[in-house]
């Protein structure tokens, strides 16, 4: 029964995926190489999973509405992390435990035990007593069509954890057994609780991974533990934390006790569009990432969504990164090789020089959908800051700043575009270093900086017109040395 009804309401989805879709694609503002959903309103990035041969992304997806509501999980495939194809959606709300206007099948994760593909997720109902999430799983045999399991929910809040606060499961494996780190709401202080399970179907609690004690938050949202380098890295989005909205721990963990010494953290990405993203692992062993481009109305520099929704559209996800630890313990993320595969009319040339006051134009593709990289040299360079601006035209721009005075990185979208508004800041290491590399990624509705080797990431939205196209370079106070400039277009990547 509980089969044909979450089948009905696929049905009823698709029927309206069918019908919008074709319009929606050709709006202006649609993304040209970056992931989006045929239509509707798309949050986290859920799921990801590399499985028998292929990349599953699935995602928060309204697909009725330009807005967040009632969650299904939407579904696409690609062979290589840059064309994707569309798959019917995976989860729909169907059950007393997943089925509410304001809930629905919330974030989580995916494994392969068996050969058979299974996705943990959150549900998000209200049974009388207000919202309450439980954990739940759904299987799959073909990676395609997933059946929800009939003795859901596999997991209930905890004595103490907000009812309404306990989401967004991130499952792995390990000797046999499987492990679940989960964002809850305890007090006013957020926690990460640690599962253990012989099967996937009956967990037991282990530890407390993580928690605030009041310094990080009131709750922590998409947390996301794994090892790498011979560390361990927990990644979560903490509710209550001002500018920091997806932060990282790096320390080590014991599988005998459950007990992670985080020894270090920093910030994931400090853009104004990053937010829960989600880390897996792929056939040769890379740890790649998506995040949600966007956030939500309760941070500190939230101006809204955008007006994509006009268009019958919201949400994209960020370029899949390779994270990796740098020499120094930093989470480092860098934009996966598979993007090359995008390249066109390739320039580049071996340095740049302005003196203070100059600027000079880059010819980058289009100027919409474009490669820039560059390395600052800094022992040539004695100019105060240089601004990078980028969706040039009509008066407007967006300014990315490198401070050298100050050892500061902004991206500003003041005056890009008449909607959009606000800055993100952030701190560059700067100290006894002859250069810093740079690559932004620009595409129709997004940029991402990504400086000093992934460590300094900032990702934000742009809805700019294509005739805003202009890219170039300005020094101030002083001669700018510029080495290794290189650009490319962007080719188009619609999800198929
Ligand atoms: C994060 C989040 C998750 C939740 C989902 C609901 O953006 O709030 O905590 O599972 O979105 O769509």
């Amino acid at each position: 029964m509980s089969q044909e009804s979450m089948q009905a309401s696929i049905g009823r989805a698709q029927r309206y995926i069918d019908e919008h879709a074709g319009p929606v694609a050709r709006t202006p503002m649609r993304q040209r190489y970056h992931f989006m959903g045929p239509c509707g309103w798309i949050n986290d990035p859920n799921g990801l999973i590399y499985y028998k041969g292929q990349y599953h992304y699935f995602y928060q997806f309204n697909p009725f509405s330009s807005f967040w509501g009632k969650m299904h999980w939407g579904h696409a495939v690609s062979d290589d992390l840059v064309h994707f194809r569309s798959l019917p959606i995976a989860l729909a709300p169907s059950e007393a435990y997943d089925d509410h206007e304001q809930g629905g099948c919330f974030s989580g994760s995916a494994i392969e035990k068996d050969g058979k593909l299974y996705l943990i997720y959150t549900g998000t109902a209200n049974r009388g007593d207000g919202l309450e999430q439980t954990q739940n799983v759904a299987v799959s045999e073909d990676g395609v069509h997933f059946r929800k399991y009939e003795g859901n929910p596999v997991l209930c809040a905890p004595e103490g954890v907000k009812p309404d606060c306990f989401r967004d499961p991130k499952v792995w494996e390990h000797d046999g057994s499987y492990y679940m780190v989960c964002g809850v709401q305890k007090g006013d202080r957020g926690q990460a609780l640690l599962y253990r399970s012989p099967d996937l179907l009956h967990w037991e609690f282990f530890n407390v991974l993580l928690e605030s004690r009041g310094e990080l938050g009131y709750m922590w949202e998409c947390p996301d533990f794994f090892e790498l380098g011979g560390k361990w890295v927990f990644i979560c989005s903490p509710m209550g934390m001002g500018d920091r909205k997806v932060v990282y721990f790096v320390g080590d963990f014991d599988y005998r006790t459950g007990v992670f010494c985080p020894r270090s953290q920093g910030e994931v990405d400090w853009g104004l569009d990053f937010y829960a993203p989600q880390t897996f692992l792929d056939a040769n062993g890379r740890r790649i990432m998506v995040g949600w481009a966007n956030g939500w109305q309760w941070m500190t520099q939230f101006k809204d969504w955008g007006p994509t929704y006009h268009d019958g559209w919201c949400g994209s996800l960020t370029l899949p990164r390779e994270v990796t630890l740098s020499d120094d313990g930093l989470l480092s993320c860098r934009p996966v090789g598979e993007l090359s595969l995008l390249a066109r009319d390739e320039g580049s040339m071996p340095r740049l020089r302005l003196a203070g006051g100059e600027d000079a134009k880059i010819e980058a593709g289009d100027g919409v959908a474009f490669r820039l990289s560059f390395d600052i040299d800094l022992r040539a360079s004695d100019c105060s800051s240089f601004d990078l601006l980028l969706r040039q035209g009509g008066g407007r721009q967006v300014v990315c700043t490198f401070d050298l005075e100050h050892a500061q990185l902004r991206l500003c979208r003041d005056g890009s575009d008449g909607w959009s508004r606000g800055a993100s800041r952030s701190t560059l290491d700067l100290c006894g270093r002859d250069k810093l590399d740079v690559t932004v990624y620009s595409d129709q509705s997004s940029i991402e900086v990504f400086a000093d080797n992934g460590t300094n990431v900032h990702s934000m939205n742009v809805f700019a017109p294509s005739s805003q196209n202009g890219v170039s370079v300005r020094s101030h106070g002083g001669p700018l040395a510029l080495e290794d400039v290189s650009w490319c277009g962007m080719a188009d990547a619609p999800i198929q």
